[in-house]
């Protein structure tokens, strides 16, 4: 997202005229990324286990996100969904580059710019946190607008332990866990995967 829409949806959200879900005050929080990144480790699936609700994938679930690798620093990314109010599934094919360590970049059109895709925790087989925030220009009043997702190897999630761990981390940097806003994604009763039927 270019910083004049952050800036110009942190005015609307101000007065009240969009819902504020993804603008907060003041700028993006520091945060420390994975460290050794590997991308070969993070290639195959990966199942949405919650998202920050955000506009691109507000009616779906039973989301996946699957890596492969199309060269040393740049992956293919099917993520597909299930789309509930039309009942149908939904793919979008993007491409991701490594920028630095896990620092990555996507895109789902050649004609988009790379949006933000930090790797915070990864263990690279039971979960991942991918985060990004755009900061609106130096001003007056400053805004940021964040993404957040936690990501499961399995279907079934993460257990209650695991989840307060990564919850922690993400409260050591100011980042929000409420559920109102870092929802559970369903992975259950999903149309073709044989598991968890
Ligand atoms: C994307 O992933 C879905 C679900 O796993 C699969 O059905 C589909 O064939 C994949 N599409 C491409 C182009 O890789
Ligand atoms: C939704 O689609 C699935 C898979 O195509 C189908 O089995 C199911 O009956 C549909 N449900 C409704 C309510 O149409």
């Amino acid at each position: 997202m270019a910083s004049y829409t952050v800036t110009a949806l942190g005015i609307l959200c101000t007065f009240g005229l969009v819902s504020c879900q993804f603008v907060s005050l003041g700028s993006c929080p520091e945060v420390k990324l994975q460290e050794n990144f590997d991308l070969d480790r993070y290639l195959g699936k990966w199942y949405e286990n919650r998202r920050y609700a955000n506009w691109f994938s507000l009616f779906s679930n039973c989301v996946t996100a699957e890596y492969t690798k199309l060269s040393e620093t740049s992956v293919k990314v099917n993520n597909t969904g299930w789309l509930y109010l039309s009942n149908e599934s939904d793919t979008a094919i993007g491409n991701a580059i490594v920028q630095e360590g896990a620092k990555l970049g996507v895109r789902f059109s050649e004609f988009s710019p790379y949006g933000n895709y930090w790797v915070l925790s990864t263990d690279y087989t039971s979960h991942s946190i991918v985060w990004s925030c755009e900061e609106s220009p130096k001003g007056a009043i400053q805004f940021n607008s964040q993404l957040l997702w936690i990501l499961s190897r399995s279907p079934e999630g993460l257990s209650e332990t695991e989840l307060d761990r990564l919850f922690d981390i993400l409260h050591g940097y100011g980042i929000n866990t409420d559920i109102r806003k870092l929802k559970p994604t369903k992975q259950t009763n999903c149309f073709g995967r044989s598991i968890n039927m």
